[in-house]
């Protein structure tokens, strides 16, 4: 028998919409105005100016009823407050970890735990590190590996479980580097530098092995554990009949740690946390957070958003909103897809990839295909997405330039904020645009910084 939600094909939002936020419309005159004044770099367009903003998924959701109502409860003594220990009974409720480390955000997780246990000839293995966990390996000296199974690295390949380590990978980075160089193991769920892909508990149970025969710990980067429980629940056999809570709870116990940014599956606008099982380097994460965050009992954040992210925690596990959430993101994939219209498949949890270099093959990647695409469904239909390509990955430390391996425009969905009748129109602009992509010119660059150009570069059409 079908279920009570499958038999309908209409998604509905699994939400009633209280209190609302009005969407600017503008004139397609209008956008190319604002465009050539931000130096077609959609990071410079004020919001108030965009009709549909897929720039992030991250902070950028609709908090609920409940949320508010924990926002006007929160607590501000500066130590042992009530919305602390409300947030620390949600967090080990989903994650039993012997500590948890409050941050402001995802990175600063990052930040005090690589201090902690990187450095120069430290190794840190990955699925795929994202670029913000990247770059704090860095910082520190220490390298970061990826070692996403070979599916994960092709934008077309089909696999239920793209994000998924390759463990023969990671074995030979550990025996080439030496276990005693290597701190930790991450595995990113779900992987969002590779297409938001779910990583599956057989695998994550397979890395678990690599560690243990090594005696490695290995940490989760949570970031969308909930998206990632989902996709097992969906994909894997033998956990069809599992409550979220349970898979969760797997996931959580084959790791002795976690770095989280709760402003993804917290589904809250500011937050983090870092939490272990070791109790030498929960010592010195934590006076590292006194120094940075904050006392230990509220990190860098107020109580009101410690209020934000318990009840998120237990929003977010609810099946109602994953199954919305992640047949919403397919839905606007698969309409993509079924118009022609190319992407990384399968649609990942959090964002569809427009594939830019295979919509444009008559842009090279160094007249950034990707940018082109963005600046036009800005234009055409005020969608506001992010370039992940040549402009993002593709300057070198020399001022030289290489193309990067893939071209991709990203529309990241925020939490519980459009509708489907928003997604339909997203739809309609990209199609409109896609149907005319052999009119599209490339851009070239007129202005740009030593590094991390794709926040401030400035661009002209060719
Ligand atoms: C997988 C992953 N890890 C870490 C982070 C960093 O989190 P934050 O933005 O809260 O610093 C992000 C943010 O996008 C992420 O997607």
């Amino acid at each position: 028998m079908l279920g009570r939600v499958d038999r309908w094909r209409t998604i509905i939002e699994p939400f009633r919409i209280k209190s609302v936020e009005p969407i600017r419309l503008t004139t397609v005159e209008e956008r190319a105005e604002k465009l050539a004044e931000a130096g077609y770099n959609l990071f410079n367009i004020h919001a108030d100016d965009v009709l549909i903003d897929l720039l992030t998924d991250s902070g950028t959701g609709a908090m609920s009823a409940e949320q508010w109502a924990g926002i006007q409860r929160g607590d501000e003594s500066y130590a042992g407050s009530p919305s602390w220990y409300r947030f620390l009974e949600a967090v080990t409720h989903l994650f039993p970890f012997t500590h948890v480390i409050p941050t402001h955000q995802g990175r600063a997780a990052e930040k005090i735990l690589f201090s902690v246990i990187g450095g120069v000839g430290k190794v840190i293995p990955s699925n795929t590190h994202f670029d913000t966990t990247r770059a704090n390996v860095e910082f520190t000296g220490a390298e970061a590996v990826d070692c996403v199974i070979p599916e994960g690295r092709q934008p077309s390949a089909i696999h239920p479980f793209k994000g998924n380590m390759d463990t023969d990978a990671l074995e030979a980075v550990i025996r080439e580097r030496g276990a005693e160089n290597i701190p930790v193991v991450f595995v990113t769920v779900t992987n969002n530098s590779g297409g938001g892909q779910p990583v599956s508990l057989a695998n994550l149970r397979a890395v678990r092995a690599v560690c243990d025969r090594y005696e490695l710990p290995l940490f989760l980067d949570a970031c969308r554990f909930a998206e990632n429980a989902w996709f097992i629940k969906e994909r894997e056999e033998g956990w069809a009949d599992a409550s979220i809570l349970d898979i969760v709870r797997q996931m959580a116990s084959l790791a002795d740690g976690m770095t989280m940014s709760g402003k993804k599956d917290a589904l809250a606008n500011i937050g983090g946390w870092l939490a272990m099982n070791s109790d030498a380097w929960a010592e010195q994460c934590r006076n590292l957070l006194i120094l940075t965050e904050g006392f230990p009992t509220y990190g860098g954040l107020a109580g009101r958003d410690l209020e934000a992210m318990a009840q998120g925690l237990r929003e977010v596990i609810d099946e109602d909103y994953l199954r919305y959430r992640i047949r919403s993101t397919a839905y606007l994939g698969e309409a993509l897809v079924e118009a022609g219209v190319p992407c990384v498949q399968p649609i990942g949890g959090h964002a569809v990839y427009l594939d830019a270099a295979g919509l444009l093959p008559h842009i090279p990647p160094l007249e950034y295909p990707g940018q082109a695409l963005a600046c036009a469904l800005y234009r055409e239909g005020g969608i506001r997405g992010c370039e992940i390509g040549t402009v993002m990955f593709g300057q070198r430390p020399d001022g030289s330039e290489s193309p990067a391996p893939m071209e991709l425009v990203r529309l990241a969905i925020p939490r519980r904020v459009y509708t489907q009748s928003h997604i339909d129109y997203v739809i309609e602009v990209i199609r409109w645009v896609a149907e005319r992509a052999g009119e599209l010119r490339g851009m070239r660059i007129v202005q740009q910084p030593s590094s991390l150009r794709h926040f401030t570069a400035r661009f002209e059409p060719l």
